[in-house]
């Protein structure tokens, strides 16, 4: 598909000018000013045009959960939110610990057209917390490993699925919570599993991608790894970086003022590689029981737009970098740069309106959201995958 995109502001992690992209055969072909080309055409006068966004952690709920979310709703909040790759965690059901679901999520995915996707394999089989056997038949499209939601309890369990990853070359994604201490502390839950984790990859050389990152001491300790120069990324999401003392359910919980602050400290130091959504759609009666978990994906963008760049902790280029291109990089694909070659997925953005999140609009299936009824700047006004406009929240096309 040949697009041309005119006149916007166009950032990405090293970039930004006033200028035009054009995209030809789902790539991008060329970039910079007065381009001319005799195609579809988007005129985007006072409006931002980025790479679109990619996720790092998101909860599908496809197969077994689909009345939560399913492939279909859940890439079109992803494109509603400006996403076009998401990674999906494997607690499913059945839950991912074989080729046979990943190929389900993957040609489905492909049937639907709608946004790329890397489906994440669990690290113990069925999150049994000690069969790694699995691991061995995986094909090469796996390239994560995670028990998400749950976490491997035992060290050993950990340390042999450290060495096997190493070994595959794949990555382990660490939701970090010891289950012994999650009921009598939920920090020190957290902040125990980052440590073990964080020495395990000190023995092991394993790669570890820490997900959700909430504390204070925990970021602390993986800017230490980083400095010693440990093969370590992490991410944040959009709510642990906005919110603190607030009793809303999800998991890691809302910490405290001082949590914010040090991650945001460690966002413009250049310490966390990534902003990830932790998208977890729950029915209104499934959160009534309790559920953890937060619809996060149509307001990724405006809630981290305003907590960090509206509020002058970091450019623009920087959110590029953490909401694109680094995790383009973790993820290993063409994704995230404007740079000639990558894939022409883009997202068109209005940073100067206010906008007010109302979860009754959201296209996810889950409504649950801790942001209603709140106001943030920034509104995603399309979303374009290879060329193809995939989310129109309102631009006109010029048909030619
Ligand atoms: O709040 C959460 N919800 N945290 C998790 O780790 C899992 C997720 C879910 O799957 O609902």
């Amino acid at each position: 598909m040949n697009l041309l995109i005119k006149g916007a502001r166009i950032v990405d992690f090293n970039k930004d000018f006033k200028g035009d992209i054009y995209i030809e055969k789902g790539k991008i072909k060329d970039f910079g000013s007065n381009l001319n080309y005799d195609c579809k055409t988007i005129h985007c006068d006072n409006l931002v045009v980025m790479p679109s966004f990619i996720d790092m952690h998101t909860h599908f709920r496809d197969p077994g959960f689909t009345y939560k979310e399913d492939l279909n709703s859940g890439s079109k909040a992803a494109l509603k939110g400006g996403y076009t790759f998401v990674n999906l965690m494997a607690n499913t059901n059945p839950i991912c610990s074989s080729m046979e679901v990943v190929d389900y999520v993957l040609k489905k995915s492909e049937e639907l057209n709608l946004i790329d996707i890397h489906q994440t394999v669990s690290i113990t089989k069925d999150f049994d917390g000690k069969t790694l056997e699995h691991i061995d038949s995986l094909g090469k499209e796996i390239r994560f490993l995670s028990d998400d939601g749950k976490g491997v309890q035992e060290s050993g369990v950990m340390y042999e699925a450290f060495k096997k990853a190493k070994e595959k070359g794949l990555i382990i994604i660490a939701h970090e919570e010891d289950a012994s201490l999650a009921s009598i502390d939920s920090r020190l839950s957290e902040n125990i599993m980052t440590f073990r984790d964080i020495e395990l990859v000190r023995t092991t050389k394993g790669r570890l991608h820490l997900a959700h990152v909430s504390t204070k001491e925990s970021i602390e300790e993986i800017i230490k790894g980083k400095k010693e120069g440990l093969n370590i990324t992490c991410e944040v999401t959009p709510h642990h970086i906005s919110l603190y003392d607030n009793s809303y359910k999800v998991n890691p919980p809302i910490r405290n003022k001082e949590d914010v602050l040090a991650l945001i400290e460690a966002i413009k130091a250049g310490y966390v590689d990534a902003i990830g959504t932790d998208h977890a759609p729950h029915s209104a009666e499934d959160k009534r029981g309790g559920a953890c978990g937060i619809s996060g994906l149509e307001t990724a963008f405006s809630i981290s737009y305003t907590a960090l760049v509206r509020n002058g902790h970091i450019s623009l280029n920087k959110l590029s970098q953490i909401m694109s291109s680094n995790p383009g990089n973790i993820v290993d694909i063409n994704k995230g740069k404007i740079e000639i070659g990558y894939d022409g997925d883009l997202v068109v953005l209005d940073l100067n309106k206010e906008i007010e999140i109302n979860s009754k609009e959201f296209v996810s299936k889950g409504k649950n959201t801790p942001f209603h009824g709140k106001k943030f700047w920034g509104e995603v006004v399309a979303t374009i995958k290879n060329g193809n406009l995939k989310y129109n929240g309102g631009i006109e096309i010029d048909n030619r």
